[in-house]
């Protein structure tokens, strides 16, 4: 493919040149011989500073945004560097997303589960997907691990290229808000867009709640794609509700879903330590449907993912059958099971809104004749700090007993972290203990524990690693507590204790 045909329905503004190209970089270190190196502003970095590099190790064209033309190779000057790394990555891999039905999820909480709950009635409706998000990507049959929630464009396309040549013609995908921002989905017709709710995470990001509104009705506004052929949106929420008329005044089919109203909603919910189940009304008909997703939480996910999945035309039973499919989501209110007469209850809940939802939760299976929720969790280092009293008020209001630990540090003194949370703690006055190292928090956790307990750990989820000051290293909630609990004498999966 030559320079000029790679820049087919890219916005530039000055051009020169037209090598053939083997391939596109936005890593100068990444570069190989016949790239092209597209060199954009980001926020922390300035790709522009690299050209030369770039050039030095064999990229035949540049794309910038920036003022530094080349003199030796061929170039284009472009007003945005991120949507002409969409546009030229589309072009590079043969438009794949044309050919393909994408869904987009944004919202605060609940795009994993809703994405993972899609997937599923997808394939019960018979469908071969794809599925990109924070928990890892599902491409050509494989599980990838997924260093972004969404990708960088170039990665995007490649993945809807292998996705498409596997036979797959369904993308479900989390759009963050960061990603739409940056404008990494630009040019992707998506099919359907959900918005599943907005509450108060990523303001370290985006400063103001209208900011953060303002990015994810991105998903839904009108591009050069075209907009969404179908929004479908959690009423209950406000922001669903401003959506609504934003949607309606650009001409797009709206589904709404909410809890006891919307065109999708639930009646006769139960909710139960093992499953959940309810009466899915949908514009057609009504149907029991059983998921063993636990809590009320995942009757929103349950019916957004309903709601997206009819609106790429799975009958009712592919959705009865694919709610009942998936059995869990990894790091969402996953059971650890020794045999131990409580539960254990790893969550990637990390936000005030989250924890309060997860404690709650948890509230229901546990009263306090016959035991306790005791809660260990921690604030993330180097993100919004204004959250993390929040978090801790929110993890003591909801809980007997927290144990106020470490979750990815990164930069920042652990201690100072813990500082921030404990204020928040002690206007709950519940009773807490503070252990800055992430396991010995989990065994102090477990060792404290009694006969119909229910321990919250929260915050990693399905994440594998600790981000410390100076490494990463190895750390799998799951795995912690799994061993915790035979250090406590607890050996077996099989055993019952119900
Ligand atoms: N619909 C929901 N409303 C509120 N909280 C939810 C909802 N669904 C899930 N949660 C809570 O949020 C946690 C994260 O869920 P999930 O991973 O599905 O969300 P996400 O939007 O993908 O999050 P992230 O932005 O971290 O990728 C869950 O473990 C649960 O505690
Ligand atoms: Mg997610």
């Amino acid at each position: 493919m030559n320079f000029l045909e790679l820049l087919d329905g890219v916005e530039i503004s000055a051009q020169s040149g037209n090598p053939e190209i083997t391939g596109i970089e936005y890593d100068s270190r990444r570069v190989k011989p016949g790239n092209v190196f597209v060199a954009m502003r980001g926020e922390s970095s300035d790709g522009n500073r690299f050209i030369e590099q770039a050039i030095s190790v064999g990229a035949v064209a540049v794309v910038t945004d920036g003022d530094l033309i080349p003199s030796n190779v061929a170039w284009a000057k472009v007003p945005h560097g991120r949507r002409a790394l969409a546009a030229l990555s589309a072009n590079f891999y043969g438009r794949p997303a044309e050919k393909l039905a994408i869904t987009g999820i944004t919202g605060t909480n609940g795009k994993s589960t809703t994405a993972f709950l899609l997937e599923s009635i997808l394939q019960a409706a018979g469908r071969k997907t794809s599925l990109v998000g924070t928990i890892e990507y599902h491409v050509a049959g494989k599980v990838l691990p997924a260093p972004h929630t969404t990708p960088e464009p170039l990665e995007l396309q490649k993945l809807f290229q292998d996705a498409l040549e596997s036979g797959a013609s369904e993308v479900v995908m989390e759009v963050s808000s960061h990603a739409l921002v940056q404008q990494r989905t630009f040019g992707i017709p998506f099919d359907v867009a959900v918005f599943t709710n907005l509450t108060r995470d990523h303001l370290d990001y985006h400063k103001t709640m209208d900011e953060y509104f303002a990015a994810k009705r991105i998903l839904f506004a009108r591009t050069v794609s075209g907009s969404p052929r179908v929004a479908v949106l959690n009423t209950d929420d406000e922001s669903g509700r401003q959506l609504l008329d934003f949607c309606k005044e650009q001409g797009t089919k709206v589904i709404t879903y909410g809890l006891t109203k919307g065109d999708f909603h639930a009646t006769n919910v139960d909710v139960s330590l093992r499953s959940t189940s309810f009466d899915l009304v949908t514009p057609h008909k009504t149907m029991a449907v059983k998921s063993p997703l636990i809590g009320r939480v995942n009757v929103y996910n349950i019916l957004g993912a309903s709601a997206a999945a009819w609106s790429r035309d799975c009958n009712a039973e592919a959705i009865r059958a694919g709610i009942g499919d998936l059995a869990c989501v990894p790091g969402r209110f996953e059971r650890v099971d020794c045999g131990q007469p409580f539960t254990v209850v790893v969550d990637y809940a990390h936000t005030d809104d989250a924890l309060r939802n997860l404690t709650s939760l948890a509230r229901e299976f546990v009263k306090p004749a016959n035991g306790r929720v005791i809660t260990v969790f921690g604030c993330g280092g180097d993100r919004d700090r204004n959250k993390r009293p929040l978090m801790g008020e929110a993890a003591g209001k909801g809980s007997d007993f927290v144990v106020l630990t470490s979750d990815n540090p990164r930069s920042e003194d652990p201690l100072a972290i813990i500082n921030d949370a404990v204020v928040g703690l002690q206007r709950s006055g519940t009773k807490y203990k503070i252990e800055p190292d992430r396991r010995a928090a989990i065994h102090l956790a477990l060792s404290e524990t009694r006969r119909g307990d229910i321990v919250l750990i929260a915050g990693k989820g399905h994440e594998r690693m600790q981000t410390l000051r100076t490494e990463t290293i190895p750390f799998d909630d799951r795995y912690v507590a799994a061993e915790a609990l035979r250090e406590l004498g607890y050996e077996s999966a099989a055993e019952s204790w119900a």
